[in-house]
């Protein structure tokens, strides 16, 4: 088992280069399969949600080539699979636009229901389903697998009004309806930066996607799309870790490969904080040499505070002056690190999707774990201002969705670094350091 050890205290300062967007690349890995002809996608992450996607299409009977460290060749045209490989797929949440693709592609998907993080309970797809059906497919869940089937062999477009705003329903929809017979509307869109990255993709590729960006996203439906070339966004998310792990550990880093805008939510509340945001052109520098104070955190779907910055958010405010509030406004229960935060010495009460927090002095080294990839990154931040060593353990989580984390820690001056333990010396661990 691999294990990150920190040992906290050092303020992080020099330069990071974001990653391409883990959301956005889980969406258009799978989109490739609509596509006839070789698409070239860039700026892919390294990461271990992207290679399990790419492993799932080569399975299908995709042609995948490595051109670079990031970047690779896909062809999907002498793909005849219907069906994705049910292991695989129960280990990623993002195996459910395996869905959308097959259905649009070839009328027919079978797939395991999706896996991935599980800090809400049972993520349901009723959303996902409610479209799909309006737009003529037949649609089974057995056994853990989704069995979707168009009752006429294609799609149809229709308008589609989503209960929830879901990033993954309109995703899912989004490739259902690109080669749909006419036109599909979703109202009530979600309006997140890999939305429309997966809009800009697709249309680079001949689709006719308007209004991603905004709550309605307009499709008509085209009868083929070409191959071509595509870079994906940095991530969001990512950068606005690093902007925490900063916030948390004092110093000053330059984030670079970021879109200033996207990173709004983040800026904004860390600046509230105390902790200094200068954008620039395509990146973002951040200082903090004083105290961090309180502040109350919402998250909402964008451009509201984001749900995957939470637990990132709850580490800095967890070592910030007076008491903060959190509101979960998207997930029903993601405080499941709350215990392990606690365990470090910070002062967290939660109440449903309320989390309270009472700054302390400062974090003390424990051993934790990650229950979830940006509940991993917390433990991360966490353990990097803390007094001591920390010890995380479960941090397959976190490799879902940083690329390099320990290089790009390390690079910034932060005492971090894997290690890999035998399961029966596990206890030992803290002692030989
Ligand atoms: N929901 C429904 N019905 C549905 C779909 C969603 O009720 O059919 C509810 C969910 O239970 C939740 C809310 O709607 O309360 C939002 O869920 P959404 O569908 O937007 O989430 P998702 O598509 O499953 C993506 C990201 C998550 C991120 C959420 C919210 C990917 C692969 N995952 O999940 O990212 O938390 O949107 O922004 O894009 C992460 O990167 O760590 C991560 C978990």
């Amino acid at each position: 088992m691999t294990k990150y050890l920190i040992r906290g205290g050092k303020e992080l300062r020099g330069e990071v280069e974001i990653s391409g967007a883990k959301n956005a690349a889980v969406a258009i890995i799978p989109a490739t399969l609509l596509v006839s002809g070789t698409c070239r996608i860039e700026n892919l992450p390294q990461i271990s949600d992207v290679f399990m996607l790419l492993n799932i299409l080569r399975l299908m009977g995709a042609d995948v080539r490595t051109v670079n460290a990031h970047t690779v060749d896909i062809d999907c045209s002498r793909v005849t699979r219907t069906v994705a490989d049910f292991d695989l797929m129960q280990r990623i949440r993002a195996s459910y636009y395996l869905i959308g693709a097959l259905l649009g592609r070839f009328g027919a998907a079978t797939v395991a229901m999706p896996g991935g993080c599980n800090f809400g309970g049972v993520r349901p797809i009723d959303q996902h389903i409610k479209g799909f059906t309006a737009m003529g497919s037949q649609i089974g869940v057995r056994g853990g697998l989704v069995d979707a089937r168009a009752k006429r062999g294609r799609l149809h477009g229709s308008v589609i009004y989503l209960d929830v705003v879901s990033v993954g329903a309109t995703i899912n929809l989004m490739l259902a309806a690109v080669l749909a017979e006419g036109r599909t509307v979703i109202e009530n869109a979600a309006r997140e930066p890999h939305i429309v990255d997966l809009a800009n993709f697709l249309n680079s590729m001949g689709a006719d996607v308007r209004g991603a960006g905004t709550n309605v996203i307009k499709i008509r439906g085209v009868s083929q799309l070409r191959g071509g070339f595509y870079s994906i966004i940095p991530d969001q998310i990512e950068a606005g870790t690093y902007l925490a792990a900063v916030a948390a550990a004092g110093g000053e880093v330059l984030i670079r490969n970021v879109i200033p805008k996207h990173l709004d939510c983040i800026s904004g509340k860390l600046r509230e904080m105390g902790v200094e945001v200068a954008d620039g052109e395509d990146s973002v520098l951040v200082r903090r040499d004083g105290p961090l104070t309180r502040t109350n955190v919402k998250t909402m779907p964008y451009p509201g505070f984001p749900t995957d910055m939470q637990p990132q958010i709850a580490a800095v405010l967890a070592v910030a002056q007076g008491t903060s509030v959190i509101t979960e406004g998207v997930w029903d229960n993601r405080y499941k690190y709350v215990g392990e935060l606690t365990r470090m010495g910070a002062s967290i009460q939660v109440d449903g999707r309320i989390a309270v927090i009472e700054g302390v002095r400062g974090l003390s080294g424990a051993k934790v774990n990650a229950c979830d990839l940006r509940a991993g990154a917390a433990m991360v931040i966490a353990g990097l201002c803390a007094e001591g060593v920390t010890e995380i353990g479960h941090v397959g989580y976190i490799e879902r969705g940083y690329e390099d984390i320990i290089g790009k820690l390390r690079n910034l001056g932060a005492d971090i670094r894997a290690v890999e333990v035998p399961d029966d010396q596990e206890e030992e661990i803290l002692e030989v350091i």
